[in-house]
């Protein structure tokens, strides 16, 4: 039996029993090798942008001696216009390629019920994003690789627009996580050196002021 690593686990975890989904990036299709193995869907599409990757996942497919998943080569969703899926996966990549590529398509918001996205970087970009083009972020976990941690949102679209603080862009909503306090923790040390970076420069006045109020908005932040 497959085992996933923690971040990948995260995003397994928030994938709901019988969907059919189309995992995005999929490279070695761990994700859907590993919910075909558990019981928890029985068909799924996984898409990469290049065949090397794709070729990858058809091996581990093979290799687990898995079926029901149906090998697509995709810029994004493009190869997915038309296709029966509920549940889209994009882990493993930016924020804001992951912002790109749910505005290339935007089909995917009627169709699709169900986002499970995990960004590797500028998880702030992407949460602003969707938030602003109308996707709700129901729910958020973390995941800690070696010193790094991770965010999975699951999110729907909604169509209801809404602006986030700067702070509720950058530590997100799983604020119950018991891995929150550390991602409080990083942000502030982050911002810190930022800060003082800033030190000594007349002309970084009024950054180092907003440094300092968002130090302050990231303290006191409960959501
Ligand atoms: C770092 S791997 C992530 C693999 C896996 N999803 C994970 O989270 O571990 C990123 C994969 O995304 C693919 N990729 C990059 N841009 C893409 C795009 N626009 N559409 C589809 N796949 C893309 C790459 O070819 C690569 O296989």
């Amino acid at each position: 039996m497959l085992a996933l690593t923690p971040r990948l686990q995260a995003v397994a975890d928030f994938v709901q029993k019988g969907s059919v989904i189309a995992d995005i990036g999929t490279d070695h299709a761990y994700i859907p090798a590993y919910l075909l193995q558990q019981g928890l869907i029985e068909k799924a599409f996984a898409c990469d942008i290049r065949e090397g990757p794709l070729r990858n996942a058809q091996q581990t497919i093979a290799h687990c001696q898995l079926s029901g998943v149906t090998f697509l080569l995709s810029d994004g969703l493009t190869a997915l216009e038309g296709e029966t899926f509920d549940t889209v996966i994009i882990a493993g990549m930016g924020g804001e390629m992951i912002a790109h590529i749910l505005l290339q398509s935007p089909w995917c918001r009627q169709q699709v019920q169900h986002f499970i996205l995990q960004p590797m970087t500028k998880a702030e970009t992407l949460r602003s994003f969707l938030c602003t083009e109308g996707f709700a972020i129901e729910k958020e976990s973390f995941a800690a690789e070696k010193d790094k941690l991770y965010s999975i949102l699951s999110v729907r679209y909604t169509g209801q627009k809404r602006l986030l603080s700067a702070a509720q862009a950058l530590l997100g909503f799983a604020v119950e996580h018991p891995l929150f306090e550390q991602k409080r923790q990083k942000e502030i040390q982050r911002l810190q050196k930022v800060h003082a970076s800033l030190a000594n420069k007349e002309e970084a006045l009024s950054e180092r002021r907003e440094v300092l109020k968002l130090i302050k908005e990231i303290q006191d932040y409960r959501c």
